[in-house]
């Protein structure tokens, strides 16, 4: 699947949070755009989503253009096709971690029961989560949450990983499980778009983008 991204803004009053930003991600791609704070990433990656409506600009996935269909189709494009990370993610509070990895599977059937259990022995092992795979939410900690909706969004092996600040909530170690996870999954084929401040983060990435004030300033690489 091909992203195509052309001239895309979102104001806010006289704040300019994305300022005509084209880009194009093609399949098997590792983008990431790095900037501070401030600098536009979340209202970027809102609008790839679909979540958040853009003041002018289009968004293509292949040749389907994001604006011009229905919620209830871009719920169902979202759930098959993109893979979702936010900085801050919730998780069903009475299911377990496991419970919480595999629920994309019930939503989608993507494959069959036993390659879901297989992928989720993958996600479970890469990311070091055996001691907590039955605990339910309320004994987690912010960053185990955040490891166990990484090991979600990855689940359904979907076209497209957006990511917005996944190692936010994140100690150095399980930044670098998170790193390790991210450039294994986009060696096999994952095309991914990452939203970081975090440059380690983003150093697998064959293409970075500096974002400053709403614009890319820059090719880092
Ligand atoms: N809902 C909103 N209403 C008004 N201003 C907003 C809103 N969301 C973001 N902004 C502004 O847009 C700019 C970019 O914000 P954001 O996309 O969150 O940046 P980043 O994710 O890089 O930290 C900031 O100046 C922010 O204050
Ligand atoms: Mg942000």
């Amino acid at each position: 699947m091909i992203l195509r991204i052309n001239n895309l803004s979102r104001h806010y009053g006289s704040t300019k949070a994305v300022n005509g930003i084209s880009f194009d991600i093609n399949q098997s791609d590792y983008v990431a755009i790095v900037g501070p704070s401030g600098s536009g990433k979340t209202t970027l990656l809102s609008m790839i989503t679909g979540m958040l409506s853009s003041s002018s600009g289009e968004i293509y996935f292949d040749t389907l253009k994001l604006s011009s269909i229905t919620k209830g189709e871009l719920a169902r494009f979202r759930a098959k096709n993109i893979g979702l990370i936010f900085q801050f993610s919730e998780l069903v509070s009475h299911l377990s971690v496991e419970e919480n990895i595999l629920l994309p599977a019930l939503l989608v059937g993507k494959f069959e029961e036993q390659e879901y259990r297989e992928k989720c022995e993958f996600l479970i092992s890469s990311l070091h989560l055996h001691t907590i795979r039955n605990q339910l939410p309320s004994s987690l900690s912010g960053g185990q949450i955040q490891m166990t909706a990484i090991a979600r969004a990855l689940i359904n092996e979907p076209e497209i990983l957006l990511a917005d600040e996944p190692s936010g909530d994140l100690d150095p170690e399980n930044s670098e499980l998170v790193r390790k996870l991210l450039s294994d999954f986009n060696s096999r084929g994952l095309t991914i778009l990452l939203v970081t401040h975090d440059m380690n983060l983003a150093f697998d990435a064959k293409t970075i983008y500096e974002m400053r004030e709403g614009s890319f300033t820059r090719v880092v690489k």
